[in-house]
């Protein structure tokens, strides 16, 4: 039996304008997916929280095809992490899904290949995706990601940061196409706030390397963001809500339209994830995690 787990993922800055080539930082949080593998006589039974099995199904297929090996598998799932809130769950179980069963096999992978096949499996459930959850929750830790140079950099820092869950599930692909729209009706005014983002992502590769606060430029990216139309009623209120109880940034995280807000909370944790949970919403705490996929 091998157990491998893998963190989920926030965008801590830089959502929709990496789509027009700006970069975006994205941090792996200490909440994990959890992936229990285990051979048996059966071709693949797996139990967990959620009805969606299709990463889990992809994965395994694309390792066995790796490694040009195959085996009956028991798989058993369990999460830090609500699914379908945009803080990376899929990528999670897929690369913790390929590290266990690969391991099962007798195989240690190397992170990059781990991240490649976790990718491709990404690309096979959704059509079409972008690397950036499967690299970073493989591994770990905060990374700077220059889609021009089809590049990914470590930032070296750390971020005590409360996660708050609207509850809402929200269309990804429909959120990137409101931004596009926009754009092309507006051109003049949208493309200035995508470099103008960019820009507020450069400042904070330079702020989080050189250990100061980030406060304000999450409150700008999220100014920003909500100038797209990618907030909404639910979100702003988390947003308001935590920089009321203390934090000293919040912004939406991910797509918008629904899913999740981080706000950075320097010793203020409690009265943050307080202030969320008065608004009716879930809140979590949530460090960034150095340690990306990992066998447990
Ligand atoms: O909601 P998430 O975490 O899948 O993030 C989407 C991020 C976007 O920039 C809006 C789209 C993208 O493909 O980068």
């Amino acid at each position: 039996m091998v157990t491998a787990s893998a963190p989920g993922k926030v965008i801590l800055f830089g959502e929709h304008a990496v789509v027009y080539g700006e970069p975006a930082i994205a941090g792996a949080i200490d909440l994990r997916i959890r992936v229990r593998a285990e051979k048996t006589a059966k071709s693949l039974k797996i139990t967990s929280e959620t009805k969606d099995h299709r990463y889990v199904e992809k994965a395994v297929d694309v390792v066995f095809e790796h490694l040009g090996e195959a085996t009956g598998l028991m798989i058993d799932i369990s999460s830090d992490l609500p699914p379908a809130s945009g803080l990376g769950s899929s990528a999670a179980v897929s690369v913790a899904t390929i590290a266990a069963v690969a391991n099962l096999l007798g195989h240690d992978l190397g992170k990059n290949e781990i991240a490649r096949l976790g990718y491709k499996v990404e690309l096979g459930v959704q059509g079409a995706a972008s690397p950036t959850d499967t690299y970073t929750t493989t591994h770990g830790g905060i990374q700077y990601i220059q889609p021009r140079k089809k590049g990914f950099t470590p930032i070296q820092a750390s971020l005590p940061l409360v996660v708050g869950y609207t509850g809402i599930e929200r269309s990804t692909k429909e959120l990137v196409a409101g931004v596009r729209k926009l754009r092309d009706a507006y051109p003049e005014l949208v493309s200035p706030l995508i470099k103008n983002i960019g820009m507020v992502t450069r400042q904070a590769r330079k702020s989080l390397e050189a250990g100061e606060d980030v406060g304000d430029l999450m409150n700008i990216n999220h100014g920003l963001l909500e100038a797209l139309g990618v907030s909404n009623d639910a979100l702003s209120r988390l947003v308001h809500a935590s920089r009321e109880a203390g934090a000293r940034g919040a912004k939406l995280t991910g797509a918008g339209g629904g899913g999740c807000m981080i706000a950075y909370t320097p010793g203020r944790y409690r009265d943050v994830i307080n202030a969320i949970e008065g608004c009716g919403s879930t809140a979590m705490k949530a460090a960034i995690s150095a340690e990306g996929v990992r066998l447990e």
